[in-house]
């Protein structure tokens, strides 16, 4: 059985008086919650502070991004090492914000995953296609295309420490949430991507998430699909109110 993980990326959004109310909100009111796993992921200045009032909850930590060097001349870059350093177990790689407008493609996810796995952080990797490639009937050419170069060159034991993120472009922050059979339908390709990539083993023991548009509303029924793990989830997660009404409908 996969335990559904529901992750806030708070993308470029909160101060730290800010974020540490909103994470002090979600920690009281998700104490004693042990069925799904609970992420959030603030931005850099954050974490730190964030990471004070989610350590040894059950609550966890991510970032949104990573650099894949440990250190050195690399300027306005963050790496694992640090990321651990301000207390952070999983970071999201490949987001589409970040494919779309900071030129990562998937060699430099594929790097970033490596260095994640290598430096013991979860990696959450995003993948889908936006609305062009929707309407063009390649919704399939490239999610196949981001799953199969991103998780390149990796083990099985590796590929089970991962966990994908099917996010469809033109749903993100549009309130255009995809179907439940929309969204099942294309999880169910991933999955059977994983499998031709390793095994079914690995292929049944990774989590995939949904994201896009997932407010309290929707997330049952989503979240009630096959081969849906979880949620990775924007707009909402800004709000205590709201990301926890995800979490307690699914
Ligand atoms: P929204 O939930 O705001 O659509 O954002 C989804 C997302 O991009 C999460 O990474």
């Amino acid at each position: 059985m996969r335990k559904i993980i529901i992750a806030g990326n708070w993308k470029l959004n909160k101060t730290i008086a800010e974020a540490v109310e909103l994470v002090s909100e979600i920690k009281s009111q998700a104490d004693g919650v042990t069925n799904v796993d609970i992420v959030v992921c603030p931005v850099f200045t954050a974490l730190s502070e964030v990471n004070k009032i989610v350590a040894g909850s059950n609550v966890g930590l991510g970032a949104q991004d990573l650099y894949w060097e440990d250190s050195g001349a690399f300027t306005g870059e963050v790496s694992v090492p640090l990321l651990k350093d301000a207390g952070c177990q999983y970071v999201i790689i490949g987001h589409s914000e970040r494919r779309q407008y900071f030129g990562e493609t998937n060699e430099t996810v594929n790097s970033k995953v490596k260095a994640a796995l290598a430096g013991g952080l979860i990696p959450i990797v995003c993948v889908g296609e936006n609305l062009e490639q929707r309407e063009a009937d390649k919704a399939f050419d490239v999610v196949k295309d981001h799953v199969e170069n991103s998780l390149k060159g990796f083990s099985a034991d590796e590929m089970k420490k991962i966990i994908v993120a099917y996010e469809p472009v033109w749903a993100i922050g549009t309130g255009k949430t995809a179907s439940p059979a929309q969204a099942q339908e294309i999880h169910n390709f991933i999955r059977s991507l994983l499998k031709e990539m390793h095994n079914d083993e690995v292929a049944e023991s990774m989590r995939i998430q949904y994201g896009g548009s997932v407010k309290p509303e929707n997330a049952k029924e989503l979240m009630g699909q096959k081969d849906i793990d979880g949620a990775l989830v924007g707009g909402a997660a800004l709000k205590a109110e709201s990301f926890l009404g995800i979490i307690k409908n699914c």
